[in-house]
């Protein structure tokens, strides 16, 4: 699995735009559906920070909005942390590098972007969304993105050469051939749903797509 350590973190910011189709669009389609349902003073969680992406973006567009980034590696939240300092946000977002089930909040909205489908459908992905579920409040809207698994035999080929065309290497490609096998944990919709609704969640709605990547709210 990717550990998202050392090169893959100090890396990230230039590699993902050419791993993931749209990685620009499914952040500002995210951002102005918060833009469009939080107030003033709302909290959100971000799951699987990263380098912080997400709230550098969302710090921007409301300025009494405060986070709380949780990522399991510590490197790309050091990244992160080093980006909240330059752009003077440090004081608006707290730090968590560990499990999400070691929190206790109560957010007004949640994200984990390109996060779940790292991990696997062997009662890690329910404990992660029961964890999600259990740090925000009863109307919290929450925004996952993940690589699915594949609807026709030719959409995996055809996000790699999309990829190609973003700019990856010719020895990404073959990474990336091989990343699909053996990197990801892929869900059709129906277990996506399925796994949703154990975990008291509503149905979730589609407001993203790029071949693999779905993007829904819920
Ligand atoms: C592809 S990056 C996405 C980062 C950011 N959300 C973005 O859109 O750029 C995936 C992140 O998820 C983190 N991650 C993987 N498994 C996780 C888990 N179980 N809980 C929280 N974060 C996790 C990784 O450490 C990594 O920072």
């Amino acid at each position: 699995m990717a550990q998202f350590t050392g090169e893959q973190a100090t890396l990230y910011n230039d590699r993902i735009t050419h791993l993931v189709p749209g990685y620009e669009l499914l952040h500002q389609l995210t951002n102005a559906q918060l833009q469009a349902t939080l107030n003033d003073n709302a909290h959100i969680l971000v799951v699987g920070a990263g380098t912080g992406k997400e709230i550098l973006a969302l710090a921007a567009i409301n300025a009494s909005w405060k986070f709380t980034a949780q990522d399991t590696s510590p490197d790309m939240l050091a990244i992160a942390q080093a980006q909240f300092e330059q752009q003077g946000i440090s004081d608006r977002v707290t730090l968590h590098a560990g499990s999400l089930d070691q929190l206790s909040l109560q957010a007004d909205a949640a994200l984990c972007l390109l996060v779940m489908h790292f991990v696997e459908d062997n009662g890690d992905k329910k404990q992660l969304l029961k964890s999600i579920k259990s740090n925000i409040k009863k109307q919290a809207h929450v925004y996952i993105c993940d690589l699915m698994k594949e609807e026709t035999l030719f959409e995996r080929e055809a996000q790699i050469n999309t990829c190609a065309k973003l700019g990856l290497s010719e020895a990404g490609q073959v990474n990336m051939a091989q990343n699909f096998k053996s990197e990801f944990y892929p869900l059709d919709r129906m277990r996506f749903s399925e796994l949703l609704s154990e975990c008291k969640f509503s149905m979730p709605k589609l407001y993203f797509k790029a071949l693999g990547f779905s993007g829904y709210v819920i």
